[in-house]
């Protein structure tokens, strides 16, 4: 598996400099087909572009045999990230025996199922030890309220946690935003799970889950949500990450908790739901010297620079940060705006704190930015949220990392009208996007990244946000679900009409 994937979860970058190269490569190899024909595969394997664009082969064969390793079907409903991702299901040694919807299974869309747990337990059925490790490696509890042990996760998966596809970026997440991540209310130490070199003590592999209640269409579940599954590169294709999952799983089923959630850029059985990067140029230039960003045939730098110039000022009145005062309302408005979405968190006054307000006492590395529209009558009528995430540049003279806005929560009342005014809505929502990328600027970020989950296709391009190459995979463990829009359509193109199903971010 580990040969045949380059995980990019919630990674990816501008892939317009790619598309070019490997439409060329494609219509050398094939042949015969038209542009949009070209076009339209690319379109839908965003990955595909990006391999055959850095294969130094010129060598047109290696497009085909690129092209033959992808499944007509799977391309054909875009679920192909690229064509190494995708497997035959008996492919899957370690998914096959996990409670999890299986490809091939339940796949008629005119035939919706009933929804809910996969497989029942109870908690005394559930191993009180851990599976042993191989020799010479142990089992360890990070506490991340100890700096040296947060440091040690921090380190870990600053050297090998998720990467591009063509290992130009590495996700650089801070002790500050592990903290806001791992740490939500109630979370729990001992789903802070890794694996230490047991001579060295060297953190070597690690997972992590915090609990969320997570709602699918009307059931809500008490579930967690796994991240940060990290193996250090030497240690890879050991088939120690279906240890680590089933280690993590164990830790959830013993606090009663038997569903989760999780994305990433891979695909496995089965995604509930597929959402595109899309991504918005703040500083072209570094953009484009660090390779994330490409020139487009026939523009100019300054040309690219001066289309993404962002406001000089923000334009909605009313518009502030959001204060510790604000937090009731913002949760109300919050909650009401998820519900018209199929899956999304449940979020109380504590989690909204966590989430989006910003403790400028405790907190010296900002992580969350969340501005709110007070009304005349003091009323919260909307608020819109970001959060840092840096990426470290691998090998660049001059740039050391890409610093990244990728945008949260947000919700307006004029989406939440008895009869919503879809022009009214989008009109809304442009605004407040504009506004956030004044403040993105401020806030000396490079590029704003977003999703194609919430309403977030009423804005995308009308504010600049390019598609990239990386998808983000939406799966629920021990939960089978019908399918959920990701907001693209079939073409793996911006669903103008359909928009999404998602109301669930994760960092
Ligand atoms: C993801 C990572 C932990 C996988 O480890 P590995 O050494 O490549 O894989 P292993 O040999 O241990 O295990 C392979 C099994 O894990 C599964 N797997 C791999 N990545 C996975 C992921 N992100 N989520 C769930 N399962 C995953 C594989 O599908 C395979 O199971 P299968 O036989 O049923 O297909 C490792 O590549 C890594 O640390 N990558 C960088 C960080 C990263 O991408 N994390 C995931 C973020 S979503």
């Amino acid at each position: 598996m580990a040969e045949e994937s380059k995980p990019v979860k919630g990674k990816g970058k501008d892939n317009g400099k790619d598309k070019e190269k490997a439409a060329k490569k494609i219509q050398e190899a094939l042949g015969g087909l038209s542009n949009d024909q070209v076009n339209q595969l690319l379109d839908l394997n965003p990955a595909l572009a990006s391999e055959l664009s850095s294969s130094s082969s010129s060598d047109p064969n290696a497009a085909v045999e690129a092209l033959k390793r992808l499944n007509l079907q799977d391309i054909m409903t875009g679920l192909a990230s690229s064509g190494k991702n995708v497997k035959d299901m008996g492919a899957y040694k370690f998914w096959a025996t996990q409670p999890v919807q299986k490809f091939g299974e339940d796949e008629n869309p005119d035939k919706p199922f009933e929804e809910g747990p996969i497989k029942i337990q109870t908690v005394d059925e559930i191993p009180k030890e851990p599976s042993p490790l191989i020799d010479g490696f142990e089992w360890a509890t990070l506490d991340l309220t100890k700096d040296e042990e947060l440091k040690e996760v921090y380190e870990l998966l600053n050297g090998h946690y998720v990467e591009d596809d063509e290992a130009m970026f590495r996700f650089n997440y801070s002790p500050s935003i592990l903290k806001w991540a791992m740490m939500p209310p109630g979370w729990k130490k001992e789903w802070h799970r890794g694996v230490r070199a047991t001579q060295s003590r060297r953190l070597v592999a690690f997972i992590a889950a915090i609990p969320v209640e997570l709602r699918v269409r009307d059931k809500v579940i008490h579930a967690s949500e796994v991240n940060f599954l990290c193996i250090h590169k030497k240690l890879r294709a050991k088939r120690l990450a279906p240890v680590l999952i089933k280690e993590i799983t164990r830790l959830c089923n013993l606090e009663g908790v038997f569903q989760a959630i999780y994305t990433g850029g891979i695909v496995l059985p089965r995604p509930v739901s597929t959402c595109r990067y899309y991504h918005r140029a703040i500083n072209w230039p570094k953009l484009y010297d660090v390779g994330f960003s490409h020139l487009p045939k026939g523009s100019r730098p300054q040309h690219q620079i001066k289309k993404y110039a962002t406001p000089e000022s923000t334009k909605i009145k009313g518009l502030r940060e959001m204060q510790k005062k604000d937090i009731p309302a913002v949760q109300k408005l919050l909650t009401r705006y998820l519900a018209k979405y199929q899956l999304a968190a449940e979020f109380d006054d504590h989690e909204v704190e966590h989430w989006l307000w910003h403790n400028s006492d405790d907190t010296p590395d900002r992580v969350v930015w969340t501005y709110v529209v007070e009304g005349p009558h003091k009323e919260i009528t909307d608020f819109i949220s970001f959060y840092c995430l840096e990426s470290s540049v691998i090998n660049h003279p001059i740039h050391n990392n890409v610093r990244a806005a990728y945008l949260f929560y947000y919700a307006t009342e004029v989406g939440l009208k008895d009869e919503v005014d879809r022009a009214e809505l989008k009109s809304r929502l442009n605004e407040l996007v504009t506004d956030s990328l004044y403040y993105c600027k401020k806030y000396k970020f490079d590029v704003y990244n977003a999703l194609s989950l919430m309403d977030n296709g009423l804005f995308l391009e009308e504010q600049k946000f390019g598609p990239g190459d990386g998808q983000l995979h939406y799966y629920l463990f021990n939960y089978k679900a019908n399918p959920i829009a990701g907001g693209v359509d079939k073409r793996n193109r911006l669903d103008l009409e359909g928009l999404s199903g998602i109301g669930k971010t994760q960092i």
